[in-house]
């Protein structure tokens, strides 16, 4: 069996954006999140997290949309500096340039929208990715988004594939599953190979 690579740091996140490594970038909001986040609405205001949010299609979708409480975290200058360059009115204070796992839950989110980071990272950081998420919601907040139900096989970079059943694993500790189930609606290359999750924090 071939190893994961154990150095998946900003270093090697920074590597790919550098030599243009970053075939996950869809370049636009993703059908499913914008019909996510279309049926939502803005009149609410919640406080969203988008973690690993590379270029930030969807955090420039949501605050073109009237969410002013988007927060987006990403360890890779690149990443935010691209979102701050396309969107020079996103507030600065809403970009963390941190990593996932040492956010502050003070104060809590509402919503944490998922794609593509969760594959991002080594599988062995799947149950600590649920348990954060979790901890930085508050009680009755959503993790919303889409998870790879597919094999990469042998790979020993991202992404990194998986099940359902693996990943309901995760998430069961802390979660109630209102929905959890093949997307519909995917980018032509992700048909038939996403999950569709709306997840409520117990
Ligand atoms: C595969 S890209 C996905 C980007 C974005 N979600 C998208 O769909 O276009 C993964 C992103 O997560 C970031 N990342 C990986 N591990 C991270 C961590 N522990 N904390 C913060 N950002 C991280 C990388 O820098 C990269 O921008």
């Amino acid at each position: 069996m071939k190893t994961v690579s154990s150095a998946l740091d900003a270093a090697y996140w920074r590597q790919r954006y550098a030599t243009g490594r970053d075939g996950w970038d869809a370049g636009a909001p993703t059908p499913p999140l914008r019909a996510y986040f279309d049926q939502l609405g803005p009149a609410a205001q919640p406080r969203i997290l988008i973690p690993g949010v590379g270029r930030g299609y969807e955090a420039e979708y949501l605050h073109r949309a009237g969410f002013r409480q988007v927060f987006v975290a990403d360890f890779a200058p690149e990443a935010l500096g691209a979102l701050a360059a396309r969107v020079p009115d996103f507030p600065a204070a809403h970009l963390l340039p941190a990593d996932f796992f040492g956010l502050s839950n003070d104060p809590p989110y509402d919503l944490i929208v998922e794609q593509t980071f969760f594959c991002a990272l080594a599988p062995a950081q799947r149950p600590a990715y649920a348990r954060q998420c979790a901890r930085l919601l508050r009680p009755g907040g959503t993790l919303a988004g889409l998870l790879f139900d597919t094999a990469f096989a042998g790979a020993t970079e991202p992404p990194f594939g998986g099940t359902a059943a693996e990943y309901r694993a995760y998430f069961a500790p802390y979660f109630t599953f209102q929905h959890f189930a093949p997307a519909t609606n995917s980018l032509r290359p992700r048909q038939g190979k996403e999950l569709f999750i709306c997840l409520k924090k117990n």
